[in-house]
């Protein structure tokens, strides 16, 4: 009696399974693991340094046109030399080298500073001599040493591509360019550019794991020594002009006088915009010389000259681990595409005079 039941079952057991069409393999239901509800974070209050907030785009197709003037070569007299040549948005916005290389290979007087969070500094350039990104960006396409063009040759060269024609006239409703158009639509290109989401970001908004013990201590260490004294707000920097070399006198084979050059104050001799230290990991060499090959030297001079203090080779490393940890999302965008030269467009001319 037993075999058969045990036969009978076996049958139906069969039988169950061939009828149904998927065989569903029997599991005992798991109870899901309970996620941890996510901690709401607290933001830090009372912190020298702010977070960085994502841009909202105002205008979307002025954005794109600035975009691909920033990329455009046709800018400078040779056709070879962007804005992005000497401020590469593939190496953080600045050229790593210890001064640009501008037309007929000139070697410029200075570093190249990061067009990256650019929009936050109180003024462009190390010495301040123009007033926002808009001044600024007609100053390298006419500087004999950058792109060597004039401003009515870069407008003439625009005004000859069909492409560029229509462009300006869907973005400014006017049938000519102008070179305030063209400054215009760059500084609202760079105003995008600006980089969220720094590990150092994710701490400031609440998460305590954001940073490790080094990277902390760093912190710490860098608020501690007097570092933000200089080095703070938003950008780490960018918001006031300050001497170089406030404690000890910095030494340096480069003839810039800083912001002297602007007000022939003899107060602001040697006195420079404070660089923002965002992605800072990534603009090397640094100091308006470029004398710095590496952060660590950075740090160790900004020691001595700016506050009198020598760190141990642990405190140079944990301010260091701190510093990279201000790097934040880079741009993220489709490579323009450059409408062409037509035949009226002028040749560029890489040498010669
Ligand atoms: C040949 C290299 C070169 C080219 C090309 C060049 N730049 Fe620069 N840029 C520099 C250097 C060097 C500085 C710093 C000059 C100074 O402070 O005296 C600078 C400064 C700047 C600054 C100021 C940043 C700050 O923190 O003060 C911005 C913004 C900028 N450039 C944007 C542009 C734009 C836009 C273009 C294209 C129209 C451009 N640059 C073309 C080398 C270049
Ligand atoms: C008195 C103001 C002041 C203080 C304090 C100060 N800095 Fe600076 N920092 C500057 C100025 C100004 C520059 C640019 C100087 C130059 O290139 O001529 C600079 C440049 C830097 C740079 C190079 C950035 C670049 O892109 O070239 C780093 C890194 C830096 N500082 C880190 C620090 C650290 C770390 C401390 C604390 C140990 C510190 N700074 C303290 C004013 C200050």
């Amino acid at each position: 009696m037993k075999l058969h039941t045990l036969l009978i079952g076996l049958v139906a057991v069969g039988v169950l399974t061939s009828c149904s069409k998927k065989p569903e393999p029997k599991v005992t239901p798991v109870p899901a693991p309970v996620q941890p509800a996510a901690p709401v974070l607290q933001p830090r209050t009372g912190e020298p340094v702010q977070p960085v907030t994502a841009q909202a785009v105002k205008d979307a197709a002025m954005v794109e046109l600035g975009k691909k003037l920033f990329f455009d070569p046709r800018l400078s007299k040779s056709g070879f030399i962007s804005c992005n040549s000497c401020h590469n948005l593939s190496m953080g916005g600045s050229d790593n080298l210890k001064s640009s290389i501008g037309h007929k290979w000139h070697q410029g007087p200075i570093n190249s500073p990061t067009v990256l969070n650019s929009s936050m500094n109180l003024a462009q350039f190390w010495d301040g001599r123009a007033k926002d990104l808009k001044e600024q960006a007609g100053g390298p396409i006419s500087n004999p040493g950058e792109m060597s063009f004039t401003h009515e040759l870069a407008v003439g060269m625009l005004q000859s591509i069909p492409g560029y024609v229509e462009e300006f006239k869907k973005v400014f409703k006017s049938e000519t360019i102008d070179i305030d158009q063209v400054t215009s639509a760059i500084a609202a290109f760079e105003e995008t550019l600006v980089t969220p989401n720094a590990k150092f970001d994710k701490w400031l908004q609440g998460d305590d794991n954001a940073l490790t013990k080094e990277e902390l201590a760093g912190y710490e260490l860098f608020k501690s020594s007097g570092c933000t004294a200089c080095h703070n707000g938003v950008a780490l920097g960018g918001n006031s002009f300050q001497k170089m070399g406030a404690v000890e006198p910095y030494k340096s084979k480069n003839p810039a006088v800083g912001r002297f050059a602007v007000t022939k104050d003899n107060a602001d001799r040697f006195k420079f915009k404070v660089p923002t230290l965002r992605n800072v990991e990534l603009t090397y060499p640094y100091f308006h010389d470029g004398a710095a090959p590496t952060l660590s030297k950075a740090v160790e001079i900004m020691g001595q000259i700016q506050l009198g203090k020598t760190f141990t080779p642990e405190e140079n490393a944990n301010i260091v681990a701190f510093l990279k940890t201000l790097t934040g999302d880079q741009p993220k965008f489709e490579l323009p595409q450059l409408p062409p030269s037509s035949d009226t467009t002028p040749a560029p001319q890489p040498f010669g005079k």
